[in-house]
């Protein structure tokens, strides 16, 4: 990647919601990210880590209590009402349960069509040829134009969903768990064509997932979220291949295999992350994991750089070996 300016730029965000008992969910807890033109970042995480929180403040759909969203070096809090309307035309969001957030009352062509008259985008033979191509180009036949979400198989709704994030022309699209509603069988093939429209349209990606083994294929680094906060960082195949957190070595053992003789010998991840009401003290990790020392039950473990490019908040990052010892 020649560009590295980031087109996104997170820092230090943190989101609580208060529960009306007067606690306090931990959602978000400092966390910072970027996203260089073209690329594509994962993030990973058990259900209730705090992802969806995230991508709702890059997509400025929430505020963050604290940090900021920069999006091509502009804060998203400090845009005026104008500002923010044009600056969401260029970061759209897919969503888990297309059926959800597609208008059941609209047809395809419509829910395409919608953004181009709301951002006034052409004439409208122009919008109207837009809709067809932007069917088009997600696999959908002339025919399905005037189909209705209900009339659609669950993978034909998210390709709707997928032409309708691409309408405005996007600079970012934020796909918030996109495959994880759909039949195993079909999700290979959404987010096939999720690689192809990203390079065609030189987008970058967003592409949130609570399964670690989904993302190999699309991601080009791959950030790891554990109650509210990013634990690992790095480029997908050294996460993949050599984890240094013990709970992305977690994750990992966790992903169903082919074939049983390809077991790995890492620690199995074991019951279920703490609330994030009550964190722990120290390591929010320390509970579950297996290597544990004194130092993590009062010392929360900062997401420091262990090699360029590598982050992980892990007291004994580098120390140990974290590495399949089984696998060839
Ligand atoms: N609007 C909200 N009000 C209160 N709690 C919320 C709200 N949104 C999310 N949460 C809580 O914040 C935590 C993180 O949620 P979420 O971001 O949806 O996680 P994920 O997408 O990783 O599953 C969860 O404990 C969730 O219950
Ligand atoms: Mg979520």
């Amino acid at each position: 990647m020649t560009d590295t300016s980031p087109l996104l730029a997170a820092e230090n965000l943190v989101r609580h919601f208060p529960t009306g008992k007067g606690q306090i969910v931990h959602a978000v807890n400092d966390v910072s990210l970027s996203i260089a033109p073209g690329e594509t970042l994962a993030l990973v995480g058990e259900s209730g880590c705090g992802k969806s929180t995230l991508g709702r403040m890059i997509m400025a759909l929430d505020r963050p209590d604290k940090g900021s969203v920069r999006l091509l070096g502009k804060d998203l809090a400090r845009m005026g009402r104008r500002e923010l309307h044009s600056a969401r035309r260029s970061v759209q969001m897919i969503f888990q349960d297309p059926s959800a957030s597609l208008d059941p009352r609209w047809s395809a062509e419509a829910i395409v069509r919608e953004p181009l008259d709301n951002y006034r985008i052409g004439t409208p033979a122009e919008r109207r040829d837009r809709v067809l191509y932007l069917l088009e180009k997600v696999g959908l036949r002339p025919d399905q134009a005037k189909r209705f979400p209900h009339e659609l198989s669950g993978g034909q709704r998210q390709r709707l969903g997928i032409a309708r994030a691409l309408a405005t022309r996007p600079r970012l699209i934020v796909a918030d768990e996109p495959v994880s509603a759909l039949d195993v069988s079909i999700r290979a093939q959404v987010i096939n064509l999720l690689c192809d429209l990203r390079d065609e349209m030189e987008l970058s990606l967003l592409f949130i997932s609570h399964d670690i083994g989904v993302v190999s294929h699309i991601s080009d680094r791959i950030a790891v979220m554990y109650l509210g906060r990013i634990v690992e960082e790095g480029e997908t195949a050294t996460v993949l291949n050599a984890p240094q957190h013990p709970y992305t070595a977690g994750l990992l053992e966790s992903v169903p295999r082919p074939r049983p003789s390809q077991r790995r010998q890492r620690a199995p991840l074991e019951g279920d992350p703490p609330s994030p009401i009550t964190l722990p003290s120290g390591c929010a990790f320390r509970p579950r994991c297996p290597i544990a020392v004194d130092l993590c039950s009062h010392s929360v473990p900062p997401l420091a750089a262990t090699v360029p490019g590598r982050r992980t908040a892990c007291h004994r990052a580098g120390e140990t070996t974290l590495q399949e010892t089984s696998h060839v």
